[in-house]
This record gives C-alpha cells, structure tokens and sequence, in this order.
C-alpha cells in the first residue's frame, strides 16, 4: 500500500467512520512501514486535535488477587496454586491513594480479581472513604463482572468509571480464552448496566491472545466504534506462568501500536491508555504508545511488597520502583516524545 492510498483510507475514516473488512486489513498488515508511520502521525494528530500534548495519569491500585475466575490467560486465576494471595486492608489503600495525590494523580483505579471479600458493603465503605478524602478526583472501579444493583450501589457511592475489558468481541474466541462457566454474553450485559448507570466505561481487550485472528480483530474494532466506551485498554497478551496459555507466543508490540492508532481514529476521543504490558514487552514501549495515538498511563501505587503477587502476566515492570521514582521515570519518558504528564483527572471530553 502507497501512503497516498493510506492517506485516501484514514480521511475516509475519520470524515465517514465506516470502514470496509478491508480498508482494516490492509492496516493491520502492510508491511509498508512508512504507511504505518502515517498511521501512527494520523492517529497523533487526532488525539492531539481533542486532549492536546496532555497525558493523563491514572494510579492503580492492585488491592486482591484472589480470585473466583479462571481465565485460561490469567496468572491469578483460581486454580493457580502458585500464585501468593494478599488483599490489602482499607487503611493500606487509602493509604496508596494519598502517595498518588502527592504525586499529582487525581484518578484512582482500584482493581482486583473476584474476590468475595470485596463485597458490595465492603467496597461501597472503602469507595465512600475515598470519596469523602478526594472530592476532586475520579474513582476508577475494575473488579470484574457485578450486579447490577452492585455496579448502581457504588456508582451512588461516588464511583466513576467502570474498568471491565471486554476481552474479544466474538463470542466463540470467547470461549476459548475462558472457563466455559463465564460467558461472553454476560459480560456484554455488564457493559450495557454499567453505561446505562452513568459510569464512564472502559473496554479493551489483549493484543495477540491464544485464537485471536485478523476477524476477530475485526469484531474488536467494530464494536469499539458501535459501544464507543469513553475508554479503551488494549495491551500485548504476555504468557503467563502456570496458566493453560503458559507456552503460547507473547503478542505482538508493532501490532498493539497499530491498533492503538486504528482506534484513536475509529473514536477520537476514546481515553487509550499505554500500557504496563505494553512497557514490559519494549522498552520504550509506553512512549511508542503515546506515539500511536494513547493519552494515558497508569502508575502503579500498589504497596511494592504486594506488586510481585499481582502477577496475571510474567516478567511485569516496575515491582520494585516506588512511587516517586515512577513519577519521576514517566515524567522524563512522556517528555522525550514531545508531551506532559498533567495533574488532572482526565475526564472523557
Ligand atoms: N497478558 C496480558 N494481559 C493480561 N490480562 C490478563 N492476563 C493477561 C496476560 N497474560 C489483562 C486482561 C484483563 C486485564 C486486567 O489484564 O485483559 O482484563
Ligand atoms: Fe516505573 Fe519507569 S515507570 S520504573
């Protein structure tokens, strides 16, 4: 493909936002590599056009990894007897979330497996905690699949956003990457809840996972330009240790950039995060990402003792560095490709 008929393709997308199978396909796998540079600048200049050279930073929180679920890709997936369960204790996330404001985060992400001990009573008292301390930031949920009176308690509570990847939008490789308890249809349903309360929601899914194909691909871009989530993760598979999945390839780094910048102009204003998995597998590759077209990024405030036990994938970064010294590397790194970590919540515009 000529860059002249890339050009024509990315207008194309970004005046009509219909795009043929094929008009993707050829995307995804040129092997021209100035037409994906082109991509990559189409997709920097759209985000750039809607959230300036601003990045925002979002601190996760890593608060259980026990889990319920058995996700084939997952290294804390309940039948991972390896994997060393902790649940931080109330004090100890609030805690994190104080280091986080210090250090200029007005996001918090609290994320964790399953866990029963995370129970409506338990996370509405930490979430209105944290409400009540932060008035002026944006509390990021992600502990998986709830009921929808749940997911509506919280929200009442004071969250905001909703973190539940969508995974694959086919429902067979669905059930491929899971337990055939879950189900792709449920999951679809949380999203629907989860929108419909007014949460800002986050899908996403793993760049190169076991079965993910060039259609299903497809469907995952698809569905990110129909549902439009005010928020998109999207990161390499990483193989992780003791899993079903535990000898299959990593994903792949050119590909995820690829798609970070398909969909920053299949949906401009979409909240794209580069990612830790992405980071792990390049090393510059949270830079590269915002180069694609991402605009976010997510310290981890996680207590460093706990980080190595919150392993759903191998050979993780950052388990050692603390807070300020991640501060201080993200700031020095955002900088080098032309952008600013910005103190603000970063809200969807
Ligand atoms: N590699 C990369 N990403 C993973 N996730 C889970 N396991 C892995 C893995 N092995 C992603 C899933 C999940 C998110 C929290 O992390 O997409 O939704
Ligand atoms: Fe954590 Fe660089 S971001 S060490």
């Amino acid at each position: 493909m000529t860059t002249a008929e890339l050009n024509a393709i990315t207008d194309r997308i970004r005046s009509s936002r219909t795009i043929t199978l094929e008009q993707l396909s050829a995307l995804l796998d040129t092997a021209d590599t100035d037409a994906v540079e082109y991509l990559h600048a189409q997709a920097r200049e759209v985000a750039q056009s809607i959230y300036g050279t601003a990045v925002f930073m979002r601190g996760l929180v890593e608060v259980t990894n026990y889990c319920r679920n058995n996700c084939n890709y997952c290294g804390i997936r309940r039948d991972n007897a390896h994997a060393d369960r902790y649940r931080l204790d109330d004090d100890t996330i609030l805690d994190c979330c104080r280091t986080g404001y210090e250090h200029g985060m007005r996001t918090f992400v609290l994320q964790g497996g399953e866990d029963g001990q995370f129970g409506d009573a338990r996370l509405v008292a930490l979430v209105a905690r944290i409400r009540a301390e932060f008035p002026d930031c944006a509390i990021t949920l992600s502990f998986g699949e709830r009921s929808r009176d749940s997911y509506q308690r919280l929200f009442d509570t004071g969250a905001n956003r909703y973190l539940l990847r969508h995974e694959t939008a086919d429902a067979r490789h669905y059930a491929y990457l899971h337990p055939s308890e879950m189900s792709w249809e449920h999951r679809m349903e949380c999203l629907r809840q989860l929108r419909e309360i007014g949460y800002q929601v986050g899908a996403g899914f793993m760049v190169g996972s076991p079965g993910q194909t060039h259609a299903t691909l497809l469907q995952d871009l698809r569905f990110v330009a129909e549902f439009r989530p005010e928020m998109c993760g999207i990161g390499p598979f990483i193989a992780a240790q003791h899993t079903p999945f535990a000898d299959q390839p990593d994903g792949s780094v050119e590909q995820t950039l690829r798609l970070l910048s398909l969909l920053r102009l299949l949906h401009p204003h979409v909240l794209l995060p580069a990612t830790t998995a992405l980071g792990t597998l390049h090393p510059r590759g949270r830079e590269l990402g915002i180069l694609a077209g991402a605009n976010v990024i997510m310290p981890n405030l996680s207590p460093t003792d706990y980080r190595p036990k919150y392993s759903i994938y191998d050979g993780k970064i950052c388990l050692g560095d603390d807070v300020s010294h991640c501060r201080h590397c993200l700031e020095m790194r955002i900088h080098s490709v032309g952008y600013q970590l910005v103190v603000d919540r970063g809200d969807f515009r």
